[in-house]
Order: C-alpha cells, then sequence, then structure tokens
C-alpha cells in the first residue's frame, strides 16, 4: 500500500542522509533500468509547483537514461543504519548501470510507480515521483573558486553537473 504525503513534512528525513550516506534515483528507459546513490540535492517550489532538484554529472549512466526520458524517483530509507540499506547505498553509488544490474546485486525490490516509468524501492520506502520541469548544464566557471574544486581537469569527476529540476507528481510511503 503507498500512503500519500506532503514531501514538506518530510523533508528532513532526506536531509538528515545529504551529503552521506545518501538517497536513492531511479531512472528507466524502455528496457534499462537503473539506481544511483546521490547525496546532493533540493526541495522548493518554482513554477508554483513542487520541485525537486537532483545534481547528475554528465558522466553518469543515470544522465543517459534521463536524457532519454525524463522522469525519475527519488527513493529514501527509513532506517539508514539497517546494513542492507548501507550496502545499496555503497553498490548503486560506485558501480554503474552501464555493467551490472543494480538491483539484483544489492537485492533490491523494484515496485511500479503510479505515475512514471521509473520504479520505486521497496526497501527506501519514502518515494517521490517527478518529471523534469527544466535541466540545465552547470557552467564549471561560473561557480565560486572554492567550490569549483569539486572539478579537477582530468578523471572521472571532472564532468559537470547537470541540474534536474523535477516536477513533483506524488509524494508517498510504501507500507
Ligand atoms: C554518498 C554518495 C553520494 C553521491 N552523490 C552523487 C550526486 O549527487 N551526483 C552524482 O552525479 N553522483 C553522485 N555519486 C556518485 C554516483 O552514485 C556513482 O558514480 C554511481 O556509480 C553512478 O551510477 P550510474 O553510472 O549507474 O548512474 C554519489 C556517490 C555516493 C557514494
Amino acid at each position: 500500500m503507498k500512503r500519500e504525503i506532503n514531501i514538506f513534512d518530510h523533508a528532513k528525513k532526506i536531509f538528515d542522509l545529504f551529503p552521506s550516506p545518501g538517497i536513492l534515483v531511479t531512472t528507466k528507459s524502455e528496457d534499462q533500468v537503473d539506481a544511483m546513490t546521490i547525496g546532493w540535492g533540493s526541495i522548493g517550489i518554482e513554477w508554483g509547483v513542487q520541485i525537486f532538484t537532483a545534481y547528475i554529472r554528465d558522466s553518469r549512466f543515470t544522465y543517459e537514461l534521463l536524457e532519454k526520458n525524463p522522469e525519475f524517483t527519488v527513493c529514501v530509507p527509513l532506517d539508514a543504519a539497517d546494513p542492507k540499506i548501507k550496502k545499496a547505498l555503497a553498490i548503486c553509488g560506485s558501480k554503474s548501470g552501464r555493467d551490472v544490474d543494480k538491483f539484483e546485486m544489492a537485492g533490491l525490490t523494484r515496485v511500479d510507480s503510479d505515475l512514471v516509468k521509473s520504479p520505486a524501492i521497496q526497501e527506501f520506502p519514502l518515494t517521490i515521483e517527478c518529471r523534469v520541469a527544466y535541466k540545465k548544464l552547470q557552467e564549471v566557471s561560473e561557480i565560486d573558486k572554492t567550490l569549483a574544486s569539486f572539478y579537477p581537469a582530468t578523471g572521472n569527476h571532472s564532468a559537470p553537473h547537470v541540474a534536474y529540476y523535477g516536477e513533483i507528481l506524488k509524494s508517498y510511503i510504501i507500507e
């Protein structure tokens, strides 16, 4: 059963997990599906609607899937101390969906979302279904110099983030 909630009443549960150990974002395009750990994110209001913004480097498989199907689901654990949750966040934050099925590897149970193709996750019951309302590739040259150290000239971390502003379509807890 899914119990609908107002996500603003539960925002602290999310921010307590940022930047570590993080939460999950799922994406899906045709038969490809992925779950990725995120440690950054924002919740607010723009265009008069609730928005969850996720910041995804353009090197991620998650980015590829979002470019094909601009929908995502935010999945939050209710017991982040559970070893199974810690293991899932570690796997989804280090392996790429290009190489492995992270749901299988982390023992995660997919649950159909109501309004988007990206799945919810039984073990991460607090769920936000989002459709991308706006996206913006962040220009590293415009980022404050002290923070631009997140983007060294070479290596995996050189990739800039794309800010995906997801209109929150539905929020609930899977019970
Ligand atoms: C705690 C934690 C937080 C992370 N936060 C982000 C994030 O906000 N944005 C991002 O692009 N990558 C983040 N990552 C890295 C991705 O989760 C990681 O590169 C993942 O393997 C990408 O998976 P994918 O290629 O299947 O999309 C984080 C990793 C960890 C462990």
